[in-house]
């Protein structure tokens, strides 16, 4: 049994409660959140004993496989690097793993030294949709990759605002100093996605968007990534647009298109077009059956943990993608075009991963 402690009760962290009841070899024996009376809820509700209002403490006092993080993005460096101190040898960290691609690089080299699992919470990647699309692209269905759309917006309110809540009464998505804003909420999906199945290093990107004022976050963010092997990834990812979450991988004889790709509710679908002709499209659907991404991925967490399996989204693919998403945010800023610069080791460990086989 695989005993595992959450930090973070807020929103998501009751996908992992349910997630895990549904896993007979782990159980969350632990729950702490600054706020003690949501540790507490989440405890009662998804069956942990433990609560705590510091993860420190919880570090201490108990004795645990493997932590979940559930916590802002802007805290997940420091929790990484404190767990890992503490002896905790399996982490799932929610997106968005870092906030620059340095202090992921950090991350990837604690964790090679001490030969921890830290793996990135993308649950999507988990959805046997997305499973399905990987195995028909690596089959050779669409031909040669070409470019990579990927999607991620909703309508989140209005970009400007004349009198913003104060910070402590603010969603974390709209607080600057917590990692909100597109980039490490939404469009880190649709980086993911551009580089998995890109499968190269990447090399430039160019980005707009809106960098709201009153909310000192990006509202906006849309962005073309360019990778070593010639693959173009184009991402879009706005709070100004209604519910979108499409993702399409252009290949030379056909197109991949997936409607709904990050949080699959009910049956799944991709959809295969291709042009038997000039001016014509024919689409095949291919539908899934409705899954839990979150227990798929704490599934894959604990057999990795286990080392009877290795973890879907490896750590240095994460590293490689928070540079991009430090580059897009730094080309928005900028309106220029900015380089994706890799370290070597970085760029090799990825590259060998890549060889890998699924
Ligand atoms: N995979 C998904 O589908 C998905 C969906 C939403 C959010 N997320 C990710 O999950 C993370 C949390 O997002 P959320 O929407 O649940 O946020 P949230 O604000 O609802 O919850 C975060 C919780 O962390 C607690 N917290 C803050 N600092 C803490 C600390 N030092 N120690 C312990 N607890 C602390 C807060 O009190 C809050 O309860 C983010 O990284 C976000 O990107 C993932």
């Amino acid at each position: 049994m695989l005993r595992l402690g959450i930090i973070g009760c807020g929103g998501i962290a009751a996908a992992h409660g349910k997630a895990a009841q549904q896993i007979k070899d782990l159980r969350f024996v632990a729950a702490c959140d600054v706020r003690r009376a949501a540790a507490a809820d989440w405890a009662a509700t998804y069956g942990a004993e433990a609560v705590y209002d510091d993860y420190r403490e919880m570090l201490k006092a108990e004795a645990l496989d493997g932590v979940l993080l559930a916590t802002w993005p802007n805290q997940h460096r420091e929790q990484i690097e404190v767990c890992l101190a503490a002896g905790i040898r399996n982490i799932l960290c929610e997106k968005a793993l870092t906030m620059t691609g340095a202090q992921a690089g950090e991350i990837w080299h604690l964790a090679c030294r001490s030969g921890a699992l830290v793996m990135e919470g993308f649950m999507y990647r988990h959805h046997p949709a997305i499973r399905r699309l990987e195995q028909m692209i690596f089959a050779g269905e669409i031909g040669r990759v070409d470019n990579i759309r990927a999607e991620f917006g909703w309508d989140n309110g209005p970009l400007e605002m004349d009198a913003p809540p104060a910070l402590e009464k603010r969603n974390w998505r709209l607080r600057s100093d917590c990692g909100g804003g597109v980039p490490f909420d939404a469009a880190c999906y649709a980086v993911n996605a551009a580089g998995h199945f890109a499968r190269a290093c990447p090399s430039r990107v160019y980005a707009t968007g809106t960098m709201s004022k009153s909310l000192g976050v990006i509202m906006r963010l849309f962005g073309l990534i360019e990778y070593r092997n010639g693959v173009t990834g184009i991402i879009s990812s706005s709070h100004g647009q209604q519910f979108s979450q499409e993702l399409q991988v252009e290949g030379t004889r056909g197109h991949l298109f997936v409607p709904v790709a990050w949080t699959i509710a009910g049956e799944g679908t991709v959809e295969h077009r291709c042009a038997p002709t000039w001016g014509q499209v024919a689409a095949t659907r291919h539908n899934v059956p409705a899954t839990d991404s979150y227990a798929a991925q704490l599934r894959n967490f604990a057999a990795a943990a286990r080392k009877e399996a290795a973890p879907l989204v490896p750590l240095v693919e994460s590293v490689v993608n928070t540079h991009v998403i430090a580059a897009l945010i730094e080309s928005q800023r900028t309106r220029q075009p900015v380089d994706v610069e890799l370290p070597p080791e970085i760029a090799a460990a990825y590259d060998a991963t890549l060889q890998e086989a699924l």
